[in-house]
């Protein structure tokens, strides 16, 4: 039976990328070698590095006055980096705290200097991101969560600031265009949307890089692993590449402009499948910031909860449990997630439905 993978993150990837993957493993490209086997410092690494930012650059439409960087490590990694490379002790950044990811964020720059949290979600369990909170101008940067994975809001505006924005991207980058001219550095873990677990995509504004606190460790400094190209220490050659390959198949899907139709569409099909089905709930209350990227929804009898889970396992649908002890349901659409599998869920929402309530 074909399984339909809805998993958060590390989550479903293009064919195409399992089997390019897969052959590098045996022999990467006709060397010889495999790529597991395969030295940081070849040509043939140089020339994956070279075509990934390449074809980051196109596919984002990134001005030559931003860095990109594939550096080992997650996201969470860069809550602890960003403000070691960017507060210093007497200034202050701006949060948007709309999340556990974004809360991480918050907890991690209180370490280095003043956090001021611009508004929070919390009191209402994050069903919705505020808005129309102040940034304070002697803010050194405003971070913020532009899709958040376990609840299932997304801004889709930019906050508008006169200091630089940091964006965690983390589980719609590549989805949707975005204009990057309005941020000071974007970063993403790449295991939802672009590519295996181990690596991040940074992309951040040279000028940032001047402000960077001088006194940290190199293997931590921006600036440093900017000035070396990825290449300060042996990065993860393997992840790098599987993000490699998430870009080239997103190329030949015809970019972003046509992932972004797509997951619209596939995000429509289940929205209006939650909203007209008799057994289901969407958690967003806003639901302008409702994501196309994580779909949430709750079963209304919490007791049928279970029986649905397994309901859709025995056809093939997996990987629709909510977070961790969260309740409900949360089914991801990343990119790589095709129509067919969003149309199976939707057919499986209604049957149960019809087994539950026969003759409603
Ligand atoms: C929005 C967001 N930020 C950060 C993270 C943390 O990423 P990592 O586990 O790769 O550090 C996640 C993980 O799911 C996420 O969804």
């Amino acid at each position: 039976m074909k399984l339909h993978n809805f998993s958060g993150g590390p989550a479903i990837l293009p064919d195409y990328v399992y089997h390019k993957a897969a052959d590098a493993i045996k022999n990467y490209n006709g060397t010889g070698l495999s790529l597991l086997e395969t030295s940081h410092r070849s040509s043939a690494f140089a020339g994956i590095l070279m075509e990934a930012e390449a074809l980051l650059r196109e596919l984002l439409s990134i001005p030559q006055a931003y860095a990109v960087l594939f550096l080992a490590g997650g996201a969470s990694q860069h809550f602890a980096q960003i403000p070691l490379n960017l507060l210093h002790k007497d200034t202050g950044a701006a949060y948007l705290d709309s999340g556990v990811w974004a809360a991480n964020a918050i907890n991690e720059a209180r370490y280095y200097g003043r956090v001021h949290v611009v508004a929070s979600g919390k009191a209402e369990a994050y069903r919705s991101i505020p808005t129309g909170f102040a940034i304070p101008e002697d803010s050194i940067y405003f971070h913020y969560t532009s899709n958040n994975t376990i609840y299932g809001t997304t801004l889709r505006e930019v906050p508008q600031t006169s200091v630089p924005v940091i964006c965690d991207m983390s589980s719609d980058i590549l989805s949707a265009e975005i204009d990057v001219t309005k941020f000071g550095m974007i970063y993403a873990s790449v295991q939802k949307n672009a590519g295996a677990a181990g690596v991040s995509i940074i992309v951040i504004r040279k000028d940032l890089l001047d402000n960077v606190n001088p006194d940290i460790p190199n293997i931590f400094n921006y600036a440093t692993l900017a000035t070396n190209r990825s290449l300060y220490n042996t990065p993860p050659v393997f992840a790098i590449y599987t993000t490699l390959l998430n870009l080239q198949w997103l190329q030949r899907e015809g970019g972003i402009s046509a992932i972004e139709k797509r997951n619209i569409e596939k995000s429509q099909l289940l929205y209006e499948e939650i909203d007209r089905n008799r057994l289901f709930t969407g958690r967003v209350s806003n639901s302008t910031q409702r994501s196309r990227m994580n779909i949430t929804f709750w079963a209304d009898k919490p007791e049928q909860e279970q029986a649905f889970l397994d309901f859709a396992a025995e056809r093939g649908v997996v990987g629709i449990k909510q977070y961790a002890d969260y309740g409900g349901f949360r089914a991801s659409l990343y990119n790589a997630l095709s129509l067919e599998s969003v149309k199976t869920l939707v057919a499986v929402m209604q049957e149960f439905e019809h087994h539950m309530q026969p003759g409603a």
